[in-house]
């Protein structure tokens, strides 16, 4: 059975800032964790937009089926797709050369049981080229973890706010309050680690209970909504930028405002249409 080793490497480039002429690996990220590195992950639903951020050194891209919302159009995560996460994950390996791009397994593509969620990711790792599959769930998804990374596939955990169970939570709530909650949410995470996932994401939990997890952990943390302690963070790429319109959960920090400066670029180019500025006499052939 493949499991990934966390033992130190000597040398090691730092994961945001080193000097990588390769793709980053789960090895990589081991190490980090080994070391105390904290580091930095972004979502990316496109080519352009992720070479963007692999040319910045984010050095993990989540193609997360928060696309549904952020890309698609749709409502929530619930109605997207493989064949949509197969799409845009080929395309974001396309545009970076650096990051370990992970690819999302979206509802319903890996519930029905282990073999179901081995097809489901097998193809996003040789159909997609991505380095490394999530999936959400604790306990529940523990067998379907042990089958993928049994099969070589590097495997990131997702507890606490699992967004495809958003019917069954009633909304989009913090989980893991209270003390039945967060010893539920501490048995989630070793079960992710035992069955061999290489990192765990935890979304929208009392940073008193990460905190907790990520000590108890050989395993890597990713924050969202999580507090300070986790090993990593990671932000939806059009919240982080400013982008996403409308109120953004309390955990989002806003690092640019791309929604306003788009705004402004589209009705300054149809004034100008209107008006005759554009084109110019140096946009013109002759
Ligand atoms: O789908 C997604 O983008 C995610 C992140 C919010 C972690 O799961």
């Amino acid at each position: 059975m493949t499991r990934i080793s966390h033992a130190r490497t000597q040398d090691r480039p730092s994961l945001y800032g080193g000097e990588f002429s390769r793709r980053i690996t789960v090895r990589d990220i081991a190490a980090a964790k080994e070391s105390g590195e904290k580091w930095p992950m972004l979502t990316a639903y496109d080519a352009m937009t992720a070479s963007v951020f692999d040319q910045a050194g984010i050095p993990v891209m989540l193609v997360g089926d928060t696309m549904g919302a952020c890309h698609l159009g749709y409502d929530s995560t619930v109605p997207v797709t493989l064949e949509e996460i197969l799409v845009l994950s080929a395309a974001v390996v396309r545009g970076t050369e650096r990051a370990l791009i992970i690819g999302d397994l979206p509802f319903g593509t890996y519930q029905a049981g282990p073999e179901q969620a081995l097809r489901s990711a097998t193809r996003l790792v040789k159909e997609a080229g991505v380095g490394a599959v999530k999936l959400e769930g604790g306990e529940r998804s523990a067998r379907q973890i042990d089958l993928m990374v049994s099969a070589g596939i590097p495997i990131m955990g997702h507890l606490g706010l699992t967004p495809q169970s958003v019917n069954a939570f009633g909304g989009y709530r913090v989980q893991g309050r209270g003390e039945t909650a967060a010893r539920q949410l501490v048995r989630d995470a070793r079960a992710v680690q035992d069955a061999g996932a290489f990192a765990v994401v935890l979304e929208a939990v009392p940073e008193e209970v990460a905190s907790e997890i990520t000590a108890a952990l050989d395993i890597p943390t990713v924050g969202i909504g999580a507090g300070p302690d986790c090993d990593a963070q990671v932000l939806v790429w059009t919240d982080a930028m400013g982008l996403t319109p409308g109120r953004l959960p309390r955990f989002v920090k806003k690092y640019s405002g791309l929604r306003d400066t788009l705004d402004e670029a589209a009705r300054t180019f149809a004034d100008e249409v209107v008006n005759g500025v554009f084109p110019a006499a140096e946009h013109a052939y002759h």
